[in-house]
């Protein structure tokens, strides 16, 4: 840490310790408990739901009389005896995260496994067994399951997620691709990837009159809160939102789901607290996947390496019903110049739930494509892929026109090259063998948007000198509880043991949640505040004492006008070294190493692991991860961790990730940015890039399992 990297208060002891995480103890005791594991309410009752076993129709008839008659059953709830609810009007509520989500309206159904029933009984194994006794009779309807088959249909959607622009174009593209001398043109095929949080989606909602309590796990308090108040046509006042301990969250539970919706429903029919949890193999249709995409790249490049065309166009699933469109290509507005460029963005309407957002949504399957595409295009130039991109390396956005507030991308290159010995590899593939397994190695960039959202945070000190904050923030598993812990020490000068977060109430003042890697930023920088405004309040009116036991204040934050006039972004570099097994083609990651450039780190420690998380994902994107749709019936047929395989502790022996010096005083008081999502980003194209080296097989159809190096190594 260097002199100019403490926050502005000035003392700069605690932030950027690897301090470990305060709910430590708490977590591995098992004191720190998940929604469903509350106790709050009274003695509780227990859920299930049943999911349709039809993707696309109505249903014609159902005869719960059995379920009803099952000792212990006090609820059986269809779209025959559901509670109204805010109406489903996409259209009418442009705001995805205030928008109701009724459940169990209507008989029609849009997906495999949607709700179509609620069971509610004194034991989960109760509720469970007779909602698999009630008969359901289907009108089916032929569906669309088949994003290949039907990508002539793809249409243009008015806007992707956060706002972005659908497709952007400058220069001539098409002429400059035409003319130039070395080229690339591509497809790259990512297939559907399911969210498998620790923790599933589950809720506790209990009722005091026409006051609702759920706890229940969420990233974001705020948006649960609002689509649960529009779901339940009921003031936000009247309900209160718990999520104090939250086993992952990558995007699934940025909005309310059918668990929280439906207990809270049926706990106000019971007059018991009611819990119900999705199950591993319900989430699968239910919380939400990353879309398929198809994307097409195309890369024109002078002899010396300098692009002058760059096409990024992406075809990708979403819902009959709702729209769910991935910005898949908008990363590459800003990673490498070139004077021609066009990205576009379509969707493809099918008979399935439509996706969600998945950590780094964007990012994570658009730079599969785009840094495998720059591997290839070094391969025709004869020039290393570092050099590549160094040659391509923009002084300003190149698409927005304005500067870069720190760009630290050949930094992060050059360091990662120098710690994994790039100078080692052989350019050549399927060159290096050690016994009867053929090494590779990889590198992809990383490059991940920074951004800020309004924020509010509380603070109290009392006679001791202890300091209480509260945010609606969550912790998701990332060290928030610590991180804010560490800010509130810094900039009051106290001890960790004088200092307590409160988190995950929306009684406590409203952040953004823990949403697009901006929730440290965001929330720090209003909790920042509240402390310098507890202190001019102790300096004003002096200590509490007796007369006055303790002293409030609060803080807020909002974006600058820099996060307008900079182009902000955090930035890394992937290194990947793989053994394929030359007669199965077993692939195995041997090492793996991150360099990123991402501002400040509030905490060495938790953001490692956080990062390697990232990359780790990373890796099951690039080899393992793929939730497969029967094309017949449109159902995900692997639809557990049996069968779908994410990577575990065996398939990781050895990774590091490093962050290099960078304070960008255009994000904020810390010179701090996101790095929730920036561990995925690239991460899977320096794995594929590795395979390649390895073998010579270049695949583009991710995940790289190996069926798909059998058929092709020649070695
Ligand atoms: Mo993120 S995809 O906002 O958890």
């Amino acid at each position: 840490m260097t002199a100019q990297q403490t926050i502005p208060a000035g003392r700069g002891g605690i932030v950027g310790q690897p301090v470990s995480r305060v709910d430590g103890a708490l977590k591995v005791s098992g004191r720190a408990p998940y929604a469903y594991e509350e106790s709050d309410g009274g003695d509780p009752v227990y859920g299930f739901i049943l999911g349709a076993a039809i993707a696309r129709g109505k249903i014609a008839e159902m005869d719960v009389r059995q379920a009803a008659a099952t000792p212990g059953v006090l609820l059986v709830m269809t779209h025959n005896n559901a509670p109204r609810q805010g109406a489903f009007e996409p259209e009418k509520v442009a705001n995805v995260f205030a928008r109701p989500r009724p459940e169990l309206v209507s008989n029609e159904i849009h997906y495999y496994d949607q709700p179509i029933a609620l069971v509610v009984a004194t034991s989960f194994e109760g509720a469970r067994s007779a909602a698999a006794s009630i008969k359901v009779r289907y009108e089916t309807k032929p569906g669309k399951f088949d994003l290949t088959a039907h990508l002539g249909e793809a249409y243009k959607p008015k806007i992707v997620n956060a706002g972005i622009e659908t497709d952007t174009a400058h220069g001539d593209m098409e002429a400059a691709f035409a003319a130039a001398p070395v080229k690339l043109d591509q497809i790259y095929t990512c297939a559907y990837q399911s969210h498998v949080p620790m923790e599933p989606h589950a809720c506790l909602a209990f009722w005091q009159g026409d006051e609702l309590t759920v706890h229940t796990s969420t990233q974001s308090i705020g948006f649960c809160l609002s689509g649960l108040s529009a779901t339940l046509t009921m003031p936000p006042e009247k309900i209160r939102v718990l999520s104090r301990y939250i086993g992952g969250g990558f995007g699934d539970k940025l909005i309310v789901h059918a668990e929280t919706v439906l207990a809270a429903l049926a706990a106000r029919e019971v007059k018991r607290p009611v819990k119900l949890a999705f199950t591993r193999q319900q989430m699968f249709a239910n919380t939400g996947h990353r879309p398929m995409f198809i994307q097409k790249v195309r890369l024109g490049a002078n002899q010396d390496g300098r692009l002058t065309a760059i096409g990024h166009e992406v075809i990708s699933q979403t819902a009959q019903y709702e729209e769910f469109a991935e910005q898949t290509a908008a990363f590459t507005r800003a990673l490498y110049a070139a004077p021609n460029r066009v990205t576009r963005h379509r969707l493809v309407r099918l008979d399935m739930h439509r996706g969600e957002w998945m950590r780094a949504p964007g990012e994570a399957p658009g730079m599969l494509a785009i840094e495998t595409a720059m591997d290839e295009l070094a391969e025709r130039l004869n020039l290393d892929p570092i050099e590549l991109r160094i040659r391509n390396e923009p002084e300003r956005d190149p698409e927005l026109k304005v500067p870069f507030s720190k760009r630290n991308l050949i930094g992060c290159m050059r360091e990662g090259a120098r710690r994994f010995g790039w100078d080692k590899r052989n350019p050549k593939p399927g060159a290096v063998r050690d016994g009867r397994t053929l090494i590779g190695i990889g590198m992809a960039a990383a490059i991940r948007p920074n951004y800020m959202r309004p924020a509010n945070a509380a603070v109290e000190i009392d006679r001791s000198g202890h300091v209480t904050a509260r945010m609606n923030f969550t912790d998701i598993g990332t060290g928030a509880y610590t991180v804010m812990s560490q800010i509130v020490a810094d900039t009051m000068g106290l001890p960790l043991d004088q200092v307590t977060v409160l988190l995950g109430d929306s009684r406590f003042p409203t952040t953004p949640g823990s949403v697009g890697s901006l929730g440290t930023g965001s929330v720090g920088t209003a909790l920042y505040d509240a402390c310098l405004a507890l202190k001019a309040k102790i300096a004003e009116t002096g200590f509490p004492s007796t007369a006055v036991p303790k002293l409030e204040a609060t803080g807020k934050a909002e974006p600058t006008g820099d996060y307008k006039a900079y182009s902000q972004h955090t930035y890394g570099a992937h290194f990947a070294e793989v053994g394929v097994d030359m007669d199965t083609c077993e692939i195995r990651l041997r090492r793996m190493l991150g360099v990123f450039a991402a501002g400040r780190i509030f905490n060495p420690k938790t953001a490692h692991s956080q990062i390697i998380g990232g990359m780790i994902w990373g890796v099951g994107a690039a080899l393992m991860e793929e939730a497969v749709v029967d094309s017949r019936f449109g159902h995900f047929v692997n639809h557990d961790l049996a069968e779908y395989h994410v990577p575990v502790h065996a398939d990781i022996p050895n990774i590091d990730a490093v962050f290099l010096d960078e304070h960008d005083d255009k994000a904020n008081p810390f010179g701090a940015k996101g790095i929730g999502e920036l561990g995925i980003c690239g991460s899977g194209a320096a794995v594929a890039n590795a395979v390649y080296n390895a073998t010579g097989v270049r695949s583009r159809e991710f995940p790289i399992t190996l069926d798909k190096l059998v058929p092709h190594l020649r070695i």
